[in-house]
């Protein structure tokens, strides 16, 4: 029986080169996103490449629609076998004392609040036939930086929700693992990328001295979410080329 997984996030960066991955091995995936005109596009662009692509409108931190989706998902598929938590957001940067009520709570609504509905609502449907989660946390969950208070609090929060998620449901062989990208070559590091000394300097911070590619990092979902990691749960997999080492 063909796998299902459902990966949030998917219309671009590291959930469509993680889509891109499962499809490949023809597991079907449902791609959960807010962005309408990136999803037809993104099933578009992925359709052929294995399993079967369709795409969910969601916002990851309304819980109804999240709800909706997974209940949508499983009744076309049947089953939902694997779920990929990787939409997220950055903030505005300021600092603490300047950063607005408003700011906080919506990065912390998608990022981490995303990633509780996100389980909450797919383990149900995980329960009977076991189940892979991947959560997709950042090198900012382990390291501080200036300004991003709320991304860092958000990505702090996914490792350890992680760790609870693993432990309530490793009795119904559902593992939950994370990945912590460092600085990866997609549209959510943009704002970085247009200050040319700071991007120097961000790009270049870690053992590898360059970036990262989407697809470095959808390797690591990939294999996290497969039987290869079948004794790994709880843990958070860095994918940074070094840059927590740096
Ligand atoms: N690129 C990096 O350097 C980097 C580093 C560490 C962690 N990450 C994390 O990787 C994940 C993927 O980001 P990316 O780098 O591919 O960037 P991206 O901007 O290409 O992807 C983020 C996706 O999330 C979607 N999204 C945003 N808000 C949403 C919501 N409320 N509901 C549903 N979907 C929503 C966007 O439409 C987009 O498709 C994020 O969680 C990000 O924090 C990225």
């Amino acid at each position: 029986m063909n796998k299902v997984a459902l990966v949030t996030g998917g219309t671009g960066g590291i959930g469509q080169a993680t889509a891109h991955c499962f499809l490949n091995q023809g597991i079907s995936v449902v791609i959960l996103d807010i962005d309408e005109e990136k999803g037809k596009a993104a099933c578009e662009e992925l359709s052929g490449s294995g399993g079967d692509v369709t795409f969910v409108r969601c916002d990851v931190s309304n819980e109804e629609e999240v709800k909706n989706a997974c209940q949508k998902a499983a009744e076309t598929y049947g089953q939902i076998d694997i779920l990929v938590n990787n939409a997220g957001i950055g903030n505005n940067e300021t600092t603490l004392t300047e950063m607005s009520l408003f700011e906080w709570q919506k990065v912390i609504d998608v990022n981490l609040t995303g990633v509780f509905l996100g389980m909450k609502h797919s383990i149900p449907f995980m329960r009977k036939n076991g189940g892979a989660i991947v959560n997709v946390s950042s090198l900012l969950g382990f390291k501080g930086k200036k300004f991003v208070a709320p991304y860092n609090a958000s990505k702090a929060g996914v490792i350890t929700l992680t760790k609870n998620a693993a432990l309530e449901y490793g009795r119904d062989r559902i593992r939950v693992n994370a990945v912590a990208p460092g600085v990866i070559d997609t549209s959510i590091v943009d704002g970085w990328r247009t200050h040319e000394e700071k991007w120097k300097i961000i790009s270049t911070a870690n053992a590898l001295k360059r970036v990262g590619e989407a697809q470095e990092v959808a390797h690591a979902i990939e294999f996290l979410a497969s039987d290869k990691a079948s004794y790994i749960t709880g843990t958070t997999l860095m994918v940074d080329g070094g840059g927590l080492t740096y």
